[in-house]
Protein backbone atom coordinates (compact mmCIF):
# COMPACT_ATOMS: atom_id res chain seq x y z
CA UNK A 1 0.00 0.00 0.00
CA UNK A 2 0.67 3.96 -0.39
CA UNK A 3 0.65 5.75 2.69
CA UNK A 4 -1.09 8.27 0.68
CA UNK A 5 -4.23 6.02 0.70
CA UNK A 6 -6.38 4.83 3.04
CA UNK A 7 -6.58 1.12 3.07
CA UNK A 8 -10.27 -0.70 2.43
CA UNK A 9 -10.78 -4.67 4.14
CA UNK A 10 -14.09 -5.18 2.54
CA UNK A 11 -16.10 -9.16 3.29
CA UNK A 12 -18.18 -10.04 0.45
CA UNK A 13 -20.49 -12.42 2.48
CA UNK A 14 -21.83 -13.60 -0.84
CA UNK A 15 -24.93 -15.78 -0.36
CA UNK A 16 -23.94 -16.92 3.55
CA UNK A 17 -25.33 -16.47 7.13
CA UNK A 18 -29.17 -15.51 7.65
CA UNK A 19 -29.78 -12.18 9.75
CA UNK A 20 -29.45 -14.06 12.81
CA UNK A 21 -26.01 -14.68 11.73
CA UNK A 22 -25.35 -11.88 10.22
CA UNK A 23 -26.21 -10.33 13.50
CA UNK A 24 -23.82 -12.34 15.46
CA UNK A 25 -21.40 -12.32 13.28
CA UNK A 26 -20.75 -8.39 12.83
CA UNK A 27 -20.94 -8.43 16.42
CA UNK A 28 -17.95 -10.66 17.19
CA UNK A 29 -16.07 -9.25 14.60
CA UNK A 30 -16.31 -5.98 16.39
CA UNK A 31 -15.71 -7.76 19.92
CA UNK A 32 -12.03 -8.31 18.26
CA UNK A 33 -11.53 -4.99 16.69
CA UNK A 34 -10.02 -2.24 18.76
CA UNK A 35 -11.21 1.33 17.98
CA UNK A 36 -8.05 2.50 16.95
CA UNK A 37 -7.93 0.07 13.92
CA UNK A 38 -10.61 2.27 12.79
CA UNK A 39 -8.76 5.20 12.38
CA UNK A 40 -6.68 3.48 10.37
CA UNK A 41 -8.00 1.34 7.79
CA UNK A 42 -12.02 1.39 6.26
CA UNK A 43 -13.72 -1.82 7.56
CA UNK A 44 -16.82 -3.24 5.00
CA UNK A 45 -18.69 -6.31 6.01
CA UNK A 46 -20.88 -6.89 2.99
CA UNK A 47 -24.31 -9.12 3.51
CA UNK A 48 -27.14 -10.52 1.46
CA UNK A 49 -29.68 -8.08 1.13
CA UNK A 50 -32.04 -9.69 4.05
CA UNK A 51 -29.28 -9.28 6.46
CA UNK A 52 -28.98 -5.68 5.77
CA UNK A 53 -31.34 -4.22 7.92
CA UNK A 54 -30.30 -6.06 11.01
CA UNK A 55 -26.96 -5.73 10.57
CA UNK A 56 -27.58 -2.13 10.26
CA UNK A 57 -29.38 -1.68 13.04
CA UNK A 58 -27.13 -4.04 15.10
CA UNK A 59 -24.25 -1.22 13.75
CA UNK A 60 -26.62 1.58 14.84
CA UNK A 61 -27.52 0.36 18.30
CA UNK A 62 -23.77 -0.50 19.44
CA UNK A 63 -22.26 2.59 17.60
CA UNK A 64 -20.01 0.11 15.55
CA UNK A 65 -17.46 2.01 13.39
CA UNK A 66 -18.11 -0.72 10.68
CA UNK A 67 -19.38 0.49 7.36
CA UNK A 68 -22.52 -1.79 5.32
CA UNK A 69 -22.05 -2.83 2.05
CA UNK A 70 -24.12 -4.18 -0.09
CA UNK A 71 -22.97 -7.03 -2.85
CA UNK A 72 -25.40 -5.48 -6.03
CA UNK A 73 -27.88 -2.97 -6.97
CA UNK A 74 -29.81 -2.19 -9.89
CA UNK A 75 -30.00 1.34 -12.00
CA UNK A 76 -33.48 2.20 -11.35
CA UNK A 77 -34.73 4.20 -8.93
CA UNK A 78 -37.94 1.85 -8.84
CA UNK A 79 -40.41 0.11 -11.32
CA UNK A 80 -41.35 -2.94 -12.44
CA UNK A 81 -37.81 -5.04 -11.67
CA UNK A 82 -39.18 -8.15 -10.04
CA UNK A 83 -36.36 -9.30 -7.77
CA UNK A 84 -33.88 -6.00 -8.21
CA UNK A 85 -33.23 -4.01 -5.27
CA UNK A 86 -32.63 -0.50 -6.46
CA UNK A 87 -30.08 2.31 -4.99
CA UNK A 88 -32.47 4.51 -3.45
CA UNK A 89 -33.39 1.59 -0.88
CA UNK A 90 -30.03 0.79 -0.29
CA UNK A 91 -29.32 4.72 0.63
CA UNK A 92 -31.95 4.62 3.77
CA UNK A 93 -30.08 1.64 5.12
CA UNK A 94 -27.26 3.60 5.31
CA UNK A 95 -25.40 1.36 2.75
CA UNK A 96 -22.16 3.02 2.01
CA UNK A 97 -20.12 0.91 -0.39
CA UNK A 98 -21.88 -1.45 -3.22
CA UNK A 99 -20.31 -4.16 -4.80
CA UNK A 100 -20.63 -3.92 -8.84
CA UNK A 101 -19.56 -6.08 -11.33
CA UNK A 102 -18.23 -8.96 -9.15
CA UNK A 103 -17.44 -12.23 -11.49
CA UNK A 104 -20.40 -14.36 -10.20
CA UNK A 105 -22.88 -11.30 -11.56
CA UNK A 106 -21.13 -11.19 -14.59
CA UNK A 107 -20.23 -15.29 -15.39
CA UNK A 108 -23.12 -16.83 -13.74
CA UNK A 109 -25.67 -14.08 -14.31
CA UNK A 110 -24.47 -12.19 -17.54
CA UNK A 111 -23.75 -8.80 -16.69
CA UNK A 112 -22.73 -7.07 -18.99
CA UNK A 113 -19.91 -4.28 -18.79
CA UNK A 114 -23.03 -2.06 -20.00
CA UNK A 115 -24.94 -3.18 -16.96
CA UNK A 116 -21.96 -2.51 -14.72
CA UNK A 117 -21.45 1.36 -15.91
CA UNK A 118 -25.34 1.50 -15.22
CA UNK A 119 -24.92 0.57 -11.93
CA UNK A 120 -21.54 2.35 -11.16
CA UNK A 121 -23.25 5.50 -11.70
CA UNK A 122 -26.77 5.30 -10.24
CA UNK A 123 -24.29 4.29 -7.03
CA UNK A 124 -22.48 7.34 -6.95
CA UNK A 125 -25.86 9.21 -8.55
CA UNK A 126 -26.95 8.24 -4.29
CA UNK A 127 -23.86 9.05 -2.49
CA UNK A 128 -22.36 5.90 -2.00
CA UNK A 129 -19.26 4.14 -3.03
CA UNK A 130 -19.11 1.52 -5.73
CA UNK A 131 -16.75 -1.20 -5.58
CA UNK A 132 -16.50 -2.38 -9.18
CA UNK A 133 -14.85 -5.96 -9.74
CA UNK A 134 -12.31 -6.88 -12.62
CA UNK A 135 -10.37 -9.88 -13.75
CA UNK A 136 -9.37 -12.02 -15.89
CA UNK A 137 -10.53 -16.42 -16.03
CA UNK A 138 -7.09 -18.82 -15.98
CA UNK A 139 -8.00 -19.03 -20.02
CA UNK A 140 -7.39 -15.64 -20.76
CA UNK A 141 -4.58 -15.35 -18.07
CA UNK A 142 -2.65 -18.57 -19.33
CA UNK A 143 -2.84 -16.96 -23.58
CA UNK A 144 -1.51 -13.73 -21.99
CA UNK A 145 -4.88 -11.68 -22.05
CA UNK A 146 -4.76 -10.41 -18.42
CA UNK A 147 -3.99 -6.86 -19.19
CA UNK A 148 -6.41 -6.37 -22.10
CA UNK A 149 -9.59 -7.94 -20.42
CA UNK A 150 -9.15 -5.76 -16.98
CA UNK A 151 -7.88 -2.65 -19.22
CA UNK A 152 -11.41 -3.22 -20.98
CA UNK A 153 -13.20 -3.59 -18.07
CA UNK A 154 -12.22 -0.68 -16.17
CA UNK A 155 -12.63 1.84 -19.05
CA UNK A 156 -15.98 0.58 -20.29
CA UNK A 157 -17.24 0.27 -16.42
CA UNK A 158 -15.95 3.97 -15.59
CA UNK A 159 -17.23 5.29 -18.76
CA UNK A 160 -18.87 8.64 -18.61
CA UNK A 161 -18.13 9.22 -15.09
CA UNK A 162 -16.15 12.36 -13.93
CA UNK A 163 -12.55 12.57 -12.62
CA UNK A 164 -13.70 13.39 -8.91
CA UNK A 165 -16.33 10.36 -9.02
CA UNK A 166 -13.27 7.83 -9.99
CA UNK A 167 -11.09 9.02 -7.64
CA UNK A 168 -13.48 7.98 -4.76
CA UNK A 169 -14.98 5.11 -5.79
CA UNK A 170 -12.81 1.84 -5.36
CA UNK A 171 -12.12 -1.24 -7.93
CA UNK A 172 -11.43 -4.49 -6.39
CA UNK A 173 -8.68 -6.60 -8.58
CA UNK A 174 -10.29 -10.47 -8.27
CA UNK A 175 -8.39 -12.90 -10.74
CA UNK A 176 -11.59 -15.42 -11.32
CA UNK A 177 -9.37 -18.69 -10.83
CA UNK A 178 -8.18 -17.15 -7.34
CA UNK A 179 -11.61 -16.78 -6.34
CA UNK A 180 -12.75 -19.59 -3.61
CA UNK A 181 -9.88 -21.60 -4.71
CA UNK A 182 -7.06 -21.37 -2.47
CA UNK A 183 -4.83 -20.18 -4.99
CA UNK A 184 -4.02 -16.71 -4.44
CA UNK A 185 -2.00 -14.69 -7.25
CA UNK A 186 1.35 -13.59 -5.89
CA UNK A 187 1.99 -10.33 -4.43
CA UNK A 188 4.15 -9.45 -7.53
CA UNK A 189 1.74 -10.95 -9.75
CA UNK A 190 -1.56 -8.69 -8.27
CA UNK A 191 0.27 -5.55 -7.74
CA UNK A 192 1.90 -5.75 -11.62
CA UNK A 193 -1.73 -6.18 -12.31
CA UNK A 194 -3.26 -3.14 -10.06
CA UNK A 195 -0.11 -1.70 -11.40
CA UNK A 196 -1.75 -1.78 -14.77
CA UNK A 197 -5.26 -0.68 -13.84
CA UNK A 198 -3.97 2.56 -12.39
CA UNK A 199 -2.20 3.21 -15.53
CA UNK A 200 -5.46 3.05 -17.43
CA UNK A 201 -7.34 5.19 -15.02
CA UNK A 202 -4.31 7.75 -15.05
CA UNK A 203 -4.58 7.58 -18.79
CA UNK A 204 -8.68 8.02 -19.12
CA UNK A 205 -9.16 10.46 -16.16
CA UNK A 206 -5.58 11.89 -15.48
CA UNK A 207 -2.78 11.16 -13.06
CA UNK A 208 -4.29 12.60 -9.71
CA UNK A 209 -7.27 10.53 -10.07
CA UNK A 210 -5.07 7.21 -11.02
CA UNK A 211 -2.91 7.91 -7.65
CA UNK A 212 -6.39 8.32 -5.80
CA UNK A 213 -8.48 5.63 -6.38
CA UNK A 214 -8.39 2.75 -4.38
CA UNK A 215 -7.94 -0.61 -5.73
CA UNK A 216 -7.88 -4.14 -3.99
CA UNK A 217 -7.26 -7.42 -4.31
CA UNK A 218 -9.86 -10.06 -3.82
CA UNK A 219 -9.00 -14.04 -4.41
CA UNK A 220 -8.32 -16.56 -1.20
CA UNK A 221 -7.05 -13.68 1.01
CA UNK A 222 -6.62 -15.01 4.20
CA UNK A 223 -5.00 -14.11 7.52
CA UNK A 224 -1.83 -15.74 6.48
CA UNK A 225 -1.14 -13.82 3.45
CA UNK A 226 -2.73 -10.38 4.32
CA UNK A 227 0.28 -8.72 5.31
CA UNK A 228 2.37 -9.53 2.60
CA UNK A 229 -0.26 -8.54 -0.35
CA UNK A 230 -0.40 -5.00 2.03
CA UNK A 231 3.16 -4.83 1.67
CA UNK A 232 3.15 -4.29 -2.09
CA UNK A 233 2.95 -0.19 -3.39
CA UNK A 234 -0.60 -0.56 -5.78
CA UNK A 235 -2.12 -2.39 -3.85
CA UNK A 236 -4.58 -0.44 -1.07
CA UNK A 237 -7.23 -3.25 0.48
CA UNK A 238 -8.89 -6.55 0.16
CA UNK A 239 -12.39 -7.73 -0.71
CA UNK A 240 -12.71 -10.90 1.30
CA UNK A 241 -14.78 -13.89 0.42
CA UNK A 242 -14.81 -17.39 2.34
CA UNK A 243 -12.36 -15.71 5.23
CA UNK A 244 -14.70 -12.74 5.58
CA UNK A 245 -17.43 -15.05 6.89
CA UNK A 246 -15.71 -15.99 10.27
CA UNK A 247 -15.01 -13.33 12.97
CA UNK A 248 -11.93 -14.62 13.93
CA UNK A 249 -10.66 -14.87 10.44
CA UNK A 250 -12.01 -11.39 9.54
CA UNK A 251 -10.50 -9.52 12.10
CA UNK A 252 -6.90 -10.95 11.63
CA UNK A 253 -7.67 -9.47 8.34
CA UNK A 254 -8.17 -6.00 9.28
CA UNK A 255 -5.17 -6.10 12.02
CA UNK A 256 -2.87 -7.11 9.37
CA UNK A 257 -0.51 -4.81 11.29
CA UNK A 258 -0.56 -6.02 14.05
P1 LIG B 1 -12.60 -15.80 -1.72
O1 LIG B 1 -11.90 -14.91 -0.71
O2 LIG B 1 -13.53 -16.79 -1.08
O3 LIG B 1 -11.64 -16.39 -2.70
O4 LIG B 1 -13.59 -14.84 -2.57
C1 LIG B 1 -13.07 -13.68 -3.14
C2 LIG B 1 -14.21 -12.89 -3.66
O5 LIG B 1 -14.83 -13.23 -4.65
C3 LIG B 1 -14.58 -11.67 -2.92
O6 LIG B 1 -15.49 -10.90 -3.63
Amino acid sequence: MNESRRPILAGNWKMHHTHLDAIQVVQKLSYQLPVEVYDEVDVVVCPTFTALRSVQTTLDADRIPILLGAQDVHWEEEGAFTGEVSPVMLQKLNVSYVIVGHSERRELFGETDEAVNKKVKAVLAHAMTPIMCVGETLDEREAGGTEAKVSRQVREGLAGLKAEDVAGLVIAYEPIWAIGTGKTATSADANETIGQIRTVVRDEFGKATGDAVRIQYGGSVKPGNIAELMGEEEIDGALVGGASLNPDDFARIVRYRA
